[in-house]
């Protein structure tokens, strides 16, 4: 039964089977994730329990961990790590033998600088053969995928976000990440599946 002070995202009930179905296929082969911004710690919960070989790290701003703890003390499963401190721009790379990195919905809440810093940590530290699986609102060859995207620009521009990233420019942040996927979601949302391969 779920804690009546669990934080709930309305978004993370929508997506999450959706996404599970791209993460059965590009992680089946990992085995420690790092989440980066896993704010209420639902996504955590539910992809921790269907994809159970996998170690599930969560991590975000100090703020939102009672908030994940709360799933996460809901929740039986063993592999899913209680969160730690992860803030681009102001944390190093958390500890921990990481091959497989996933975010969603993070990239355009960024400054710019702090979603550049996220790309190129990741492609730093992920080991040869890592991946990192990258779900939200991307923009096309500089382009909005849709009308409603550009009014949620206009949104997070006002909210001071950073704004809704093209993916050529993730292209030139990740250096040393080749995008090897592009899947097309619901709602107009992408899932960026980026892998180090040796060059
Ligand atoms: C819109 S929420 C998405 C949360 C969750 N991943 C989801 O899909 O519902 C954006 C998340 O990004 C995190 N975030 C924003 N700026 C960040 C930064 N500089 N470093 C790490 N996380 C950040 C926030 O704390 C928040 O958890």
């Amino acid at each position: 039964m779920a804690s009546i002070n669990k934080p709930f995202s309305q978004s993370c009930e929508n997506n999450k089977d959706v996404i599970l179905k791209v993460l059965e296929q590009a992680l089946k082969e990992h085995n420690k994730v790092l989440e980066i911004g896993s704010g209420t710690g639902q996504h955590a919960v539910y992809f921790g329990e269907h994809l159970s070989h996998l170690q599930w790290q969560t991590s975000d701003m100090v703020h939102n961990h009672n908030g994940i703890r709360t799933w996460l003390a809901d929740c039986d499963a063993s592999n899913i790590l209680p969160p730690v401190e992860f803030t681009l721009g102001k944390s190093d790379w958390p500890k921990g033998e990481f091959d497989a990195v996933f975010t969603a919905n993070t990239t355009h809440i960024m400054q710019p600088a702090e979603a550049q810093l996220m790309m190129e940590m990741i492609a730093k530290n992920l080991p040869e053969g890592g991946v990192f699986c990258q779900y939200g609102p991307f923009n096309i060859d500089g382009k909005y995928t849709s009308e409603s995207n550009q009014r949620f620009d206009k949104h997070l521009e006002s909210e001071g976000c950073g704004g809704i990233r093209s993916v050529e420019e993730l292209v030139a942040w990740a250096k040393g990440l080749t995008l090897v996927d592009k899947v097309a979601m619901p709602a107009n949302n992408f899932i960026l599946i980026w892998r180090k391969i040796g060059q």
